[in-house]
């Protein structure tokens, strides 16, 4: 029997394997493909084409030189930790004790899974935003829990107050919610977060916050859900070095909260990879330790090159929906290619132009196919002559 048999058998057998097949969405890896097959510019997957800064290389470089090349201890090194806590303190006055209330992941990808597999059993629901990033529904899969989705409409990606609250019913467990939210760019504003709060302590919900895009905000501010009344003891708070720091390769990062909350998904983090890398989990402590304004220079660099993006879309004849911050700008492609979906666009796309987007259809459910069925997500964390070349061929459609 030859082994891709074997391995067909056993992931047919598999019920995780088989819950998890409808979110083994093969489009990014698809999309990356296209884009070397076709020597396109590839504005699909989320990654900054420059590293980040040399100072944080140098650390990492210097601790493996130094020896920080065994186990680390599971809850992360000590530096790590105190250097988070001193994060969510510095930036948004919240208290965080770095022994208990602080844990290290790998990337928020870990983090967020680590969360839903500690909180939920099969059965119990998550309310979350849709569009959502890709892994939510994969955690809940995972997890057995199952996710009730809210929608998000352009062009201020606002959700309906209403909807909001009939998602939460008997099993619901927890809100996930994530801002500065991917794939539309949208930072939750106040009153929004207040009505997420407002259902979390009215039901007595759980809430797990990915912030991975905290520091890359152009427009408006990031607030925590978690500083919100009564939030700090119900909410769990994920980021990440990768966005911040321009090292997205690094995959460090953390969950912070209440002590109780934080040692159930410390038992599960232990089981799915024990720990991060040390000499990584250095070089982002050091790196939390920057002034807020070096923090804050990348957000600086890439609203140039959002608003480049944006410009030059919309001139070719996009909607565009400008985002307030992340990496990611979205538009509405009816116009430019009346008829077809974004996918057959972004498909299409690679072969006649040379380059490379996302469609937008893949943060939906994939039981509603025609939900963001006209929408094309653009990474715009590129060099600006990347960005200038991007519109140049698309100027071709
Ligand atoms: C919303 C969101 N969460 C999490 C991640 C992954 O973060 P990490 O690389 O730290 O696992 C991404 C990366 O694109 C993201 O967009």
């Amino acid at each position: 029997m030859a082994i891709g048999t074997i391995t067909t058998m056993a992931a047919d057998g598999a019920p995780l394997a088989r819950r998890l097949r409808p979110f083994t969405t093969t489009i990014f890896a698809t999309m990356s493909e296209l884009a070397t097959a076709t020597g396109s510019v590839n504005l699909g997957q989320g990654f900054p084409d420059t590293d980040g800064p040399d100072e944080l290389r140098e650390v990492a470089v210097a601790a493996i030189r130094h020896g920080a090349n065994q186990y680390p201890p599971s809850a992360g090194v000590p530096e790590l930790r105190h250097a988070v806590a001193a994060h969510q303190d510095t930036w948004y006055g919240m208290e965080l004790d770095p022994d208990s209330e602080v844990l290290v992941t790998v990337g928020a990808t870990e983090a967020t899974a680590a969360c839903v597999l500690a909180l939920c059993e099969p059965g119990d629901e998550v309310v979350m935003f849709e569009p959502t990033y890709d892994s939510y529904a994969a955690c809940c899969a995972m997890a057995g829990a199952v996710p009730r989705l809210v929608r998000l409409h352009p062009p201020d990606w606002e959700f309906d107050p209403d909807e909001l609250v009939s998602a939460v019913g008997p099993r619901t467990k927890l809100i996930l919610l994530n801002s500065p939210h991917n794939p539309t760019g949208k930072v939750f504003g106040p009153d929004e977060l207040a009505q997420i709060a407002a259902l979390c302590t009215a039901h007595d919900l759980l809430a797990v916050t990915d912030e991975v895009y905290e520091h890359l905000v152009f427009d408006g501010t990031h607030l925590p859900l978690a500083t919100l009344p009564q939030m700090r003891e119900r909410t769990l708070t994920v980021s990440s070095g990768g966005k911040t720091f321009s090292f997205t390769g690094w995959k460090v990062g953390w969950v912070c909260g209440p002590a109780p909350l934080v040692a159930a998904v410390r038992a599960v983090k232990q089981f799915l990879t024990y720990t991060s890398p040390a000499p990584f989990q250095l070089a982002v402590a050091a790196g939390l330790g920057f002034a807020p304004d070096a923090l804050g220079a990348p957000a600086a660099e890439l609203v140039a090159k959002r608003d480049l993006l944006c410009e030059g879309l919309a001139a070719l004849g996009h909607t565009v929906y400008r985002p307030a911050a992340t990496y990611f700008a979205t538009t509405d492609i009816t116009t430019v290619a009346p008829g077809l979906s974004a996918e057959e666009y972004c498909r299409a796309l690679p072969g006649r132009c040379g380059v490379v987007a996302i469609p937008s259809s893949v943060f939906y459910d994939p039981a509603d196919p025609g939900a963001g069925r006209t929408l094309v997500r653009w990474a715009f964390c590129k060099r600006e002559p990347v960005l200038v070349d991007a519109l140049a061929r698309l100027a071709s459609w």
